[in-house]
């Protein structure tokens, strides 16, 4: 293992940057420790303060290393990768992670659907549906706000449950019986407006990936119309593709 800056052909704040790299690799510097600060690593290593900070910030946006304002420099956690390849919902997801699933609810009532929420359902806009705003964590920590408006015969009666400790899409299959069989989903980029930051405790104008997902129950009926935002630093979408045969 490379421990030490030399003089030579590769510039010094490249060195640095893969030593520090390796440490993190390596699992040595755990996810979400404070590594040395700029001062003891020029001690450290005989370098400049103007090197040390060029390494760390190289790292800081890949995404290895996160500061925090006046504490210092962290090793990042790695991204959630959440996959696209089958229905899941939030709690199963952070289940098959490990992960403690929570929410908090924000908003739970009937509301009069919307314009572009009643077409996405195949209703007459302001018919009542029931809408749901959940900030949800995973292991205590907020990753993504999420809004449903769910919409099937009866749907009022949601209001009575406790979505705070109970999975929504378990109420809909176990419950009520409209099961999420299947849902389109698009993602985009976006940056979190004030109050989405506030909740997500981000600076406003932090990277988030914004999805709408239309979820069906049998006979393709829509049940669900669900905008969120992710958290940038946090989550990343994945799925697979297969060529067809020509
Ligand atoms: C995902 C989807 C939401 C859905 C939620 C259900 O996060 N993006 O549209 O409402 O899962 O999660 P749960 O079953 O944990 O309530």
């Amino acid at each position: 293992m490379v421990d030490s800056v030399k003089s030579g052909p590769l510039p010094r704040y490249y060195q640095l940057r893969e030593i520090i790299r390796e440490r993190i690799v390596s699992g040595a510097w755990a996810p979400g420790s404070l590594i040395p600060s700029e001062r003891e690593l020029c001690a450290r290593y005989g370098i400049s303060r103007m090197t040390a900070r060029q390494s760390i910030t190289e790292l800081v946006n890949e995404g290895l290393l996160y500061r925090e304002q006046g504490k210092g420099t962290y090793v990042g956690r790695p991204k959630i990768a959440q996959q696209l390849l089958r229905l899941t919902g939030f709690t199963e997801d952070m289940k098959s992670r490990n992960q403690r699933p929570g929410a908090k609810v924000l908003v739970a009532e009937m509301w009069p659907a919307d314009d572009e929420t009643a077409e996405r359902l195949r209703i007459r806009a302001g018919q009542p549906v029931y809408r749901l705003q959940r900030l949800r964590l995973a292991d205590a920590e907020p990753l993504a706000l999420e809004t449903s408006c769910i919409s099937f015969i009866g749907c009022e009666r949601l209001l009575a449950n406790d979505l705070e400790r109970n999975s929504l899409y378990h109420l809909l299959e176990t419950v009520y019986d409209v099961p999420p069989l299947a849902a389109e989903q698009e993602v985009e980029a976006g940056i979190a407006a004030e109050e989405e930051a506030r909740h997500l405790q981000v600076a406003a104008g932090s990277p988030v990936l914004r999805t709408r997902r239309l979820t069906t129950t049998r006979r393709n009926q829509p049940i669900e119309y669900a905008s969120s935002v992710y958290r940038g630093d946090k989550y990343r979408f994945f799925t697979r593709m297969v060529r067809d045969h020509r």
